[in-house]
């Protein structure tokens, strides 16, 4: 049972009116809410105990409902939580135009409810939606996307997790590694927020798909159908790069918008990457962020300390890797193989060594804009290595392969990961 959904709905119904408008009956027809009822907690184990006939968001009507003159409102002032973001939108484009897409919106009934209780149950997450929409204008709006598609790109981006109403909150706490479940149900949210759209007859297939889409990668090394290049489509791509941009700090940051840029290179459709890099370099974002950040003042203690046990988390595993990889692991783990070599890579790449990262964090001991740089990348790096090994571990346990030095190797670095999460 959507026991998340309803979970949140039932929690809403305790602070604003959620009434039903019509009866509310199971799959066997078995009336479990009367048409009129105010929803709240008290009501939450019967719906819990039943297969719903319809959606139960088809039933409800939620008080002060989102519009869309409202969203048009929240998304102009989610810009204050994100000055990088207003100085993108207005140092590349124009701010009423890029407004003006959200006043098409096809916001049913259904649609205006799942937002309203986004913004009122998760929040973090209502406010990364609007940042991923305006995101998604801006690139759409550099790419000269045609306004049809631009339309859709403000759906996609505000739309896109809606998926993550259905899924368990505690995901969302990002001091906490996630379980093997947790993962699965991570994977998921694509799929739940594309099958919600593709119920709404007035949003045409393109939007639905790219929501779907907005966690693949063009190496195919996505989620969640691990679909590559050619299989994507355009407005998924810069769904995905709007999605890593404004994802990857989760703050809404954009001063280090070209190393994410860059550490994704591979990932990301290069040719929208070059276009964005190409403009950000033209406004001089460099020069900008340079200007506001780069004062060369020394790393706060506590943050310092702080990387430097994610870098040693870091190396320890990479250690091990080394090693796994000399006495020759002979399996078929290629994803494994390859999520580590690419991340390797990234690393390499920004100056960082795999097997000494804390020696490489130590040298922006004064450089606190290069630093900042380094420790995102590094917890980039502990996101994945966290993911990956997760999954490895979970499916060696569920096909029952034996490989003693890589069970070994991901015990520990579980081990390591769990420490370091516990100390931060
Ligand atoms: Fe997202
Ligand atoms: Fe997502």
């Amino acid at each position: 049972m959507d026991r998340y959904f309803l979970e949140h709905l039932t929690q809403l119904g305790e602070v604003q009116s959620v009434r039903a408008f019509e009866d509310i009956k199971s799959a066997q027809g078995i009336k479990l809410i009367a048409r009129g009822t105010e929803i709240n907690r008290s009501h939450l184990e019967r719906l819990l105990q039943h297969k719903l006939l319809k959606p139960i968001d088809n039933s409800l009507i939620i008080a002060d409902q989102l519009s869309v003159t409202q969203l048009k409102y929240y998304a102009l002032k989610s810009l204050d939580d994100s000055p990088n973001l207003r100085l993108l939108i207005h140092g590349l484009s124009d701010i009423s135009m890029i407004m003006d897409y959200f006043s098409s919106l096809l916001l049913s009934r259904f649609l205006a409810n799942k937002m309203t209780i986004m913004q009122k149950c998760l929040p973090n997450q209502f406010t990364h939606s609007l940042w991923v929409a305006l995101m998604n204008l801006l690139i759409g709006n550099i790419c000269r996307m045609s306004l049809t598609d631009m339309h859709y790109l403000a759906s996609i981006g505000l739309f896109h997790d809606l998926g993550t109403l259905h899924i368990d909150p505690h995901i969302f706490d990002e001091s906490k590694c996630l379980s093997f479940m947790q993962w699965k149900q991570v994977y998921a949210h694509p799929i739940i927020g594309c099958l919600i759209l593709k119920e709404q007859q007035e949003l045409p297939p393109a939007i639905s798909r790219a929501v779907l889409e907005h966690h693949e990668r063009i190496d195919g090394s996505g989620y969640p159908r691990q679909l590559k290049a050619p299989h994507l489509s355009r407005l998924g791509r810069i769904t995905a790069i709007a999605e890593t941009i404004m994802g990857i700090s989760r703050k809404g940051s954009c001063e280090y918008l070209i190393t994410i840029l860059k550490s994704d290179i591979n990932k990301l459709d290069k040719e929208i990457v070059e276009l964005l890099c190409h403009a950000f370099y033209q406004i001089n974002l460099i020069g900008l962020a340079g200007r506001i950040h780069h004062t060369f003042s020394p790393v706060p203690m506590n943050e310092m300390k702080q990387t430097l046990k994610m870098a040693e988390t870091i190396s320890l595993i990479f250690v091990g890797w080394d090693s796994l990889l000399n006495e020759g692991l002979q399996q078929n783990f290629d994803q494994l193989i390859n999520t580590i070599d690419d991340l390797h890579h990234i690393l390499d790449r920004a100056g960082i060594s795999v097997l000494d990262t804390t020696t490489s964090v130590r040298q922006y001991e004064q450089d606190l804009p290069a630093f900042i740089e380094a420790s995102m990348l590094l917890r980039e790096t502990i996101y994945h290595l966290n993911r990956i090994i997760r999954i490895t571990s979970r499916s060696m346990i569920d096909q029952s392969i034996s490989y003693p030095g890589l069970t070994d190797w991901l015990q520990n670095s579980l081990q390591r990961l769990t420490l370091f999460n516990e100390y931060s």
